[in-house]
């Protein structure tokens, strides 16, 4: 997979890029992922990226000269994009499902939005999807567009390195994580639950699947439609018998740090 990220802040995506699972990916060439100052577009002297909103109004919007040319630019080098994707707030929820799916084509390009935003153009002849990491606004489309890459890469072969680790994930297969836990077996009071050290893989399996589903239950009730769900788990859910003890889960006093404000209260939708 290639990535082309355009932006007037290639140091901060660069930085995202270089640490960790991404970075040695990167340095063992299984993804190619570029980053471009949109300013290397522009045909001025002061490489002008933005002008003032017809109509008026506050704040400036990206001209879509230098995009077009970024992006033609990258598509004579690369070859055509599969995707030209926006990072915008108006966009289609990152979830994922389209990580899934942006993670099985070849070249994507992105491009990170600054300002009051985008000329309209850009989004109407040039950007195949709009996407948004969630319902809130941030200063420009950089820090979503690390999200979605880092989101993106992890799931091509080979760029994790254990892969049964990325199926296990929050989200596979619709629902959340298990919980997990590390030596020592009791620490400050707090024991690991018998069963995971029991040694018992098939005990262990069955907790853990069905803590996913008391989880899941407790925190994001609204998943539990879409959930790849064995038959036995669709009727035990039908007919509440896990109800109870995902409403204790729910329940469950969380650490209260002196001081802390409870910030969310209710956590099941009704
Ligand atoms: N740009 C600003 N806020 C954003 C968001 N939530 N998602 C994607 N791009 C953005």
């Amino acid at each position: 997979m290639t990535a082309d990220v355009i932006t007037i802040f290639p140091r901060l995506i660069e930085a995202g890029l270089e640490a960790g699972v991404i970075g040695r990916a990167r340095e063992r060439g299984i993804v190619d992922l570029r980053v471009r100052d949109l300013r290397d577009y522009t045909d001025d002297r002061h490489r002008t990226v933005d002008d003032v909103p017809y109509g008026g109004g506050p704040g400036m919007v990206m001209k879509p000269e230098p995009i077009f040319r970024a992006v033609e630019a990258i598509a004579a080098e690369r070859g055509p994009a599969s995707a030209v994707i926006l990072m915008t707030p108006q966009g289609r929820t990152l979830t994922q499902g389209l990580a899934r799916e942006l993670s099985r084509l070849e070249r994507l390009v992105i491009i990170c939005g600054r300002y009051e935003g985008v000329d309209e153009r850009v989004a109407e002849a040039l950007v195949t999807s709009e996407i948004s990491i969630g319902d809130y606004v941030l200063t420009g489309g950089e820090l979503p567009a690390l999200v979605l890459l880092d989101a993106v890469t992890r799931l091509v072969p080979g760029v994790v390195g254990d892969a049964a680790s990325v199926d296990a994930d929050s989200f596979d297969g619709g629902l959340l994580d298990c919980p997990h836990y590390t030596r020592p077996a009791v620490f400050r009071g707090l024991a690991v639950p018998d069963v995971l050290l029991s040694g018992n893989h098939g005990e262990i399996e069955r907790w853990r699947r069905r803590q996913r589903l008391l989880r899941t239950m407790a925190r994001r009730p609204d998943l539990l439609a879409r959930a790849e769900l064995s038959a036995d788990e669709r009727r035990a859910l039908e007919q509440g018998e896990l109800e109870r003890e995902a409403e204790a889960l729910a329940a469950k006093p969380r650490a209260a740090a002196a001081g802390a404000v409870e910030i969310e209260k209710k956590r099941r939708e009704p």
